[in-house]
């Protein structure tokens, strides 16, 4: 028989690519939903709507524990990948409780059910590169120390340590991705790389004459949710549980992101990005860059898709949702590539 998986967060980019690799692994892939999602289809299913009929989705309340108990009892998951959290930075600024409360005891509540109805379910945890924050080494690996710049980073780091004391106290099959950022035509509108990949288009398409954003200087390790995905599912493959580093180890600034994406589409960003100050955030995340050797050697994972293609493709998507058909021919773009070596600072070539 085959086996049966569980995501939290499925409605999400990576929950969206997560169903489909599982699902084309003959997995039978439950989903924990919010109630109004089921109420509201078409708006909040977008990104699952085209396999919405070889999965199954649950209604329940991360921030419940009776809620989450329930639907682990009913879905009994060999596998379990928990997605869900309020995954904007920016955000935690503004509601540090809504997102502490969500990502800590939401993640305590997987845990604890899953412990207490299937101890033999294989957990992911999605931790994250903002945990490294004010980074104390570059590149960051798997022992690179915390220190996270937000309520969105305390809460991931929660959950990393959650994760691992389950896996230490409890004998759990528990593991944690710390995942770089990684991007698609399916991110939200509200990061920064979709902002601008939609907001070129919107340029192209006359709807608008300029695109306001906050610190261009940011750098980050920017890699393609759809191969990201293949990380967890071989997470969970393996017979120990373990802790894994997911990255390109190439970092490049907000700046450069805007300038290709821009030329992508035959426009100059110089004439279309405004500063806004008020974008800035109260404390910043300068630079990320993973070193991702442990995930290549013991999980055979490489980052598969270069800057380029995945600016492309947002881009080229964005473009073709306003009736304008890109080719990529017709522009070249280029931009330096800062790769990271272990234990080295970011070269620059
Ligand atoms: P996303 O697109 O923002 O999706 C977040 C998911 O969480 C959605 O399905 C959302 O459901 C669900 N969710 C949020 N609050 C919830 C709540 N209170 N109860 C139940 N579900 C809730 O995020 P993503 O990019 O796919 O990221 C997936 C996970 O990886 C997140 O935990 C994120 O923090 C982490 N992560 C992401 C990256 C990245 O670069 N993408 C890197 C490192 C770690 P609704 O559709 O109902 O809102
Ligand atoms: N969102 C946004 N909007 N970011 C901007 C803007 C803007 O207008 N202008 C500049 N930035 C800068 C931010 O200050 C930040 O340094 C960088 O762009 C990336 O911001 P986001 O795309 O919002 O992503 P993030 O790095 O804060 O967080 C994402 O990656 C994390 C992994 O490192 C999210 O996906 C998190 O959930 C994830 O854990």
């Amino acid at each position: 028989m085959g086996r049966r998986a569980l995501i939290t967060g499925i409605t999400g980019q990576d929950g969206s690519y997560l169903s489909e690799l599982l699902v084309s692994k003959g997995y039978e892939v439950h989903g924990l939903v919010r109630r109004v999602a089921l109420e509201d289809p078409g708006h909040r299913l977008k990104r699952i709507e085209h396999i919405r009929n070889s999965i199954h989705l649950h209604a329940g309340s991360l921030e419940s524990f009776p809620s989450v108990h329930h639907v682990l009892r009913t879905v009994q998951p060999d596998e379990c990948y928990h997605l869900a959290a309020q995954s904007f930075v920016s955000y935690s600024f503004d509601d540090e409780f809504s997102t502490l409360q969500t990502n800590i005891n939401g993640t305590h509540h997987v845990l604890a059910a899953i412990k207490d109805i299937v101890p033999k379910c294989r957990v992911y945890f999605a931790g994250s590169s903002e945990m490294f924050g004010k980074v104390a080494e570059v590149p960051q690996t798997e022992n690179t120390r915390f220190h996270p710049r937000s309520a969105y980073g305390i809460s991931k780091v929660a959950g990393f340590d959650l994760t691992r004391n389950y896996r230490e106290a409890y004998g759990m099959h528990a593991s944690n991705g710390i995942l770089f950022n990684h991007e698609s035509p399916r991110r939200g509108f509200e990061f920064v790389t979709r902002k601008i990949t939609s907001g070129v288009a919107r340029i192209r398409a006359g709807q608008a004459s300029d695109l306001k954003l906050g610190n261009l200087d940011a750098h980050r390790d920017w890699g393609h949710a759809a191969n990201y995905v293949e990380a967890m599912w071989l997470m969970l493959q393996q017979d120990q549980p373990d802790d894994y580093v997911v990255a390109t180890a190439e970092t490049h600034s907000v700046r450069e992101f805007a300038k290709l994406a821009f030329q992508y589409a035959g426009l100059d960003y110089e004439k279309y990005i405004v500063a806004d100050s008020q974008l800035y955030r109260p404390a910043e995340v300068d630079l990320l860059v993973g070193n991702p050797a442990k995930a290549h050697e013991r999980l055979g994972w490489s980052s598969s898709v270069s800057l380029q293609s995945l600016v492309w493709e947002m881009v080229e998507s964005d473009c073709r949702a306003m009736g304008i058909e890109l080719n990529k021919d017709n522009f070249t773009a280029s931009i330096p590539v800062r790769r990271a070596a272990h234990g080295s600072a970011v070269d620059s070539s």
